[in-house]
């Protein structure tokens, strides 16, 4: 038992006996994770975004929404009694940068799509106060004039497919009319394509203004569809079927 002094006696025997046992548990993480295959497993139902929603996720981006919002339901119960079912990693695997975020100052909203009409969303971008009184936010009041640039996504889509996104060649060349199809599906030259391209995708006026696609109507796409894709009620109380 006194071998122990020669640790406790001198530093830098101390110092490599520490490295050494750092290193050991280091190894005994990291080294697995290069035996996977994939470190995400697949989920049904996950799909790259739309164009539209893809440029609602860059104006999010742009914005610093993530500075107040986070887009990440941990495995807690407080949380998932309060968000719904927990993140899976396979919900940001298109994610270039993914949008977990590290602060909630308002709610998280990695499962907000569906849970308010799009109206909402147009008023409290406009006026978050009008909906919520004791609300912080700020206002994004501008959103709704800015008319959405659909042609950029092209580049958008191109970029993401370099990252590894499986954006086929056919989505790339219809980007911009996929963003006009989505937004405003009455006046769709090719909206069976869209629907095909994108399985589950809803495609409705989300601003409310018919006149013209809207950076407002992408950000309303994106939000709607956040935390929507994967079916988590096929999965209630089966946790370990949810991962195929
Ligand atoms: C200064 C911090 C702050 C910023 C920046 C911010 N929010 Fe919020 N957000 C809040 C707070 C606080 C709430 C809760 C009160 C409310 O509903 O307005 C909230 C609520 C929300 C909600 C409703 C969530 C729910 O489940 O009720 C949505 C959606 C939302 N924000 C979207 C956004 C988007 C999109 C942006 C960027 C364009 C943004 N927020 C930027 C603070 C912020």
């Amino acid at each position: 038992m006194n071998r122990h002094a020669i640790f406790e006696k001198n530093s830098i025997v101390l110092t490599v006996g520490i490295l050494v046992a750092v290193a050991i548990g280091g190894l005994v993480e990291l080294v697995p994770n290069f035996y996977l295959k994939s470190t995400i497993e697949k989920v049904d139902g996950m799909r790259p975004y739309t164009p539209l929603e893809l440029a609602g996720r860059d104006i999010y981006v742009r914005e610093g929404c993530y500075l107040c919002h986070s887009q990440m339901v941990r495995t807690l119960r407080d949380e998932v009694e309060r968000y719904g079912p927990y993140s899976l990693a396979a919900e940001s695997m298109y994610d270039h940068p993914f949008q977990w975020g590290s602060k909630r100052t308002g709610p998280d909203l990695a499962r907000v799509g569906g849970k308010y009409s799009d109206d909402w969303h147009v008023q409290h971008m406009n006026d978050p106060r009008s909906v919520s009184p004791a609300s912080i936010m700020p206002g994004y009041p501008f959103l709704a004039k800015a008319v959405l640039d659909a042609e950029s996504m092209t580049g958008h889509l191109k970029a993401n497919a370099i990252v590894g996104v499986p954006y086929t060649d056919e989505m790339v060349a219809a980007a911009a009319a996929d963003v006009m199809a989505q937004a405003n599906p009455d006046a769709a030259e090719d909206l069976d394509g869209f629907e095909a391209r994108y399985p589950n995708a809803v495609a409705r006026d989300f601003d409310g203004n018919p006149e013209a696609v809207t950076e407002l109507d992408a950000l309303i796409a994106y939000l709607q569809m956040l935390g929507t894709l994967v079916d988590f009620k096929l999965y209630d109380g089966k946790a370990d079927i949810n991962l195929r």
